[in-house]
Parts: C-alpha cells; sequence; structure tokens
C-alpha cells in the first residue's frame, strides 16, 4: 500500500479542514449529502487514513486511533449540526411559500342581489297567472294613439302636456314614452282572442321629480279583464284577493269615486294596509274602474257584448309602504347594499 496516505497529525488535520469546509459551504441538504459521503464515504481521506490503521505499529495504534477518531467524531458532528441547521431553514422557507392569510379576502367575484322591484313584480305577476291570467307586455316608446286616443284621452286632456309626458323627437310622429300601462289594454284587445284576462307589468315615464316620493321612470302594473257579463263586483274580489295575497289575511280595498277618461265608472283605489309600519291604515294604491264602452269600440269589441275592467298600480309605492321604505330614490341608485336586505324574497 505505497500510495496509502500516511496518518499524520498534518494528514488529519487537512483531511478534517476540507470536511468542514464543505459541511460549511453545502447550502442545501442535497449539497450535504454529497458532502457527506465525499468527506465520510468510503472513498474519503479520513476513512482511507482509518484504512491505514492496520499498518500502524502496535506501540501507535493507540494514539492514532484517538488521532482518527477525534477527527471522524469532529466532521460527523459538524455535519448533524449543519444538517439541522439546513432543515431547520428549507422548513421554514416552504413555510413561507405556502403562507395563507386567512384573513385576507377572498377573490370570489360578489354575488350581487336582484332588485326588489323585479322581486315585487314577479310576486305580483304570480298572483295573477295563479288565477289564469295571462302576462303581457308593450313597448315603452309607444304611440301617442295607444297611449291617450285609443283610451278616450281628449286631444287637450292636461296628461298629454309637455308637463307630465316625455315626447319624442320629432313631434310629428306622435311618439312619447308611454305614461302608464294602459296602452297594453288596447294593444291586448287588438291581439288577443276573446275573453281577456292579462296583467301588464313594466316601466312608465313621467316628467315628474326625482325625489322621496317620486320618480321619473317608475313601474306599475295594470290588470284587464273582458268578458261577458263582468261586473265591479269581479274587480272589486280580484283586487281584494291580491290585496290579501301581499299584505296579509285581513287586508281589503276600497273604492273612491273618480275620473279615468278609460274606465267608466272609475274608482280610486285605496288599501287596508293591516301591518302598516305606523299602525293599521288606509293607503291610495291606485285606479281601477270598468273599461269605458268608447274603449271597448276603439279596439272594435261591441260593448253590447262584452264588458271588463281594469286597474293600474305603482309597483315602487306598493314597495314602499309594504316593506317600509322611506326614500323612492333608493329603489332608483341600483346600490346593492339596498337590494340585499331585501334577499329572494320582498
Ligand atoms: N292608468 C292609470 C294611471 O296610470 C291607472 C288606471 C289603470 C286607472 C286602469 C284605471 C284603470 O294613473
Amino acid at each position: 500500500m505505497s500510495d496509502a496516505p500516511e496518518i499524520t497529525p498534518e494528514a488529519v488535520a487537512s483531511a478534517v479542514d476540507e470536511a468542514l469546509a464543505a459541511i460549511a459551504a453545502a447550502a442545501t441538504t442535497a449539497e450535504l449529502k454529497s458532502a457527506r459521503s465525499a468527506h465520510t464515504g468510503e472513498q474519503s481521506s479520513l476513512a482511507q487514513l482509518n484504512a491505514q490503521m492496520r499498518n500502524v505499529a502496535p506501540e501507535h495504534k493507540a494514539s492514532f486511533g484517538k488521532l482518527v477518531g477525534q477527527a471522524r467524531g469532529q466532521v460527523n458532528q459538524a455535519l448533524a449540526a449543519r444538517e439541522s441547521e439546513l432543515a431547520e431553514a428549507e422548513t421554514a422557507a416552504q413555510l413561507e411559500a405556502e403562507r395563507i392569510d386567512v384573513t385576507a379576502l377572498p377573490q370570489r367575484a360578489r354575488v350581487g342581489a336582484r332588485h326588489p322591484i323585479s322581486l315585487l313584480q314577479e310576486q305580483v305577476s304570480d298572483i295573477f297567472v295563479g288565477m289564469g291570467w295571462e302576462i303581457a307586455e308593450g313597448p315603452e316608446l309607444e304611440h301617442e294613439w295607444f297611449n291617450f286616443d285609443a283610451l278616450n284621452f281628449d286631444v287637450d286632456h292636461p296628461a298629454r302636456q309637455m308637463q307630465d309626458t316625455f315626447f319624442v323627437d320629432p313631434v310629428a310622429r306622435h311618439l312619447v314614452l308611454r305614461t302608464h300601462t294602459s296602452p297594453v289594454q288596447v294593444r291586448s284587445m287588438l291581439e288577443r282572442d276573446l275573453p281577456i284576462y292579462v296583467l301588464c307589468p313594466g316601466r312608465v315615464y313621467r316628467t315628474d321629480e326625482f325625489d322621496a316620493t317620486h320618480l321619473p321612470v317608475f313601474t306599475q302594473f295594470e290588470g284587464l279583464v273582458i268578458d261577458k257579463n263582468i261586473t265591479m263586483a269581479h274587480l272589486k274580489g280580484t283586487l281584494d284577493h291580491a290585496a290579501r295575497v301581499l299584505f296579509g289575511p285581513e287586508a281589503k280595498t276600497r273604492f273612491r269615486a273618480n275620473f279615468f277618461p278609460f274606465t267608466e265608472p272609475s274608482a280610486e283605489l285605496d288599501l287596508w294596509h293591516p301591518t302598516f309600519k305606523g299602525g293599521a291604515r288606509w293607503i291610495e294604491w291606485g285606479g281601477c274602474g270598468m273599461v269605458n264602452p268608447n274603449v271597448l269600440r276603439a279596439a272594435g269589441i261591441d260593448p253590447e257584448e262584452y264588458s271588463g275592467f281594469a286597474f293600474g298600480m305603482g309597483i315602487e309605492r306598493t314597495l314602499m309602504f309594504r316593506s317600509d321604505v322611506q326614500d323612492m330614490r333608493d329603489m332608483a341608485e341600483g346600490d346593492v347594499r339596498f337590494s340585499e336586505q331585501f334577499g329572494m324574497v320582498v
């Protein structure tokens, strides 16, 4: 074994120094693993020095054995220390990399809320569909003839004036933003077969202020029935039923004589609201009446054979006193925090 290293304190010290330098330089547990096999493995200087023990003269065995044993102990200790240091650092790095901030706001898209006007409109529609009626719709940009003339409005009726109605340019085309859903009455009578039982919900426009109790754009529902032998009792019974569904079993309606060009007789409709926030009371709810024979004639229906009733209410107003909303503008501003309060049911 001529090329075998000789056991000298220098040879041992330099093998230890090399090993310690490699251990200190290892930056990962993988690098440390290769340092371990290079400096303590079978091919390592220390292992080879140790292998030389058998060639050492018996009287020197103890001291050289101690020298090599201490050297190996020192290297193994350094390995163990560096190993736990690296393991700790790697665990810390992994925890940092996989860190979850449990207080962070979720990135999920926020679920909106359905608008209470849409919900109430659907609920009102359900009441009438439940009685076998159909839902009828018409255009919001309406011909003046459907909005006024066919409904028996005089040419000089005040509602036609500029301050109530949005006329659309050019005026010669006679188009208006419908001021009520009543033109759908006329369209229904012209388009549908008799008898007619329709509910017409939809948006209407008036040149009103934008304040706590008025909106220039709002929503109405109008009901129309044309059949044989229809009387005001049918109208009253229908409205009482709708009132009870919307306002509870003690709700009822009452009529006060009024005038509308398209109904005769006509009535202002009051609602007995048994659970009104400030205590049970009568509240003005809408208008109604028996369809004027002139309106039937304009739609080609013989008033001697058929009669009918119609009624119309505002949905914003209904929501206001049904759900105790103080300011109508909240319904127009589209703030989801307002809509969210109603959940999925109004
Ligand atoms: N169209 C009327 C309005 O908007 C309401 C109404 C409808 C009255 C049907 C009577 C019959 O004021």
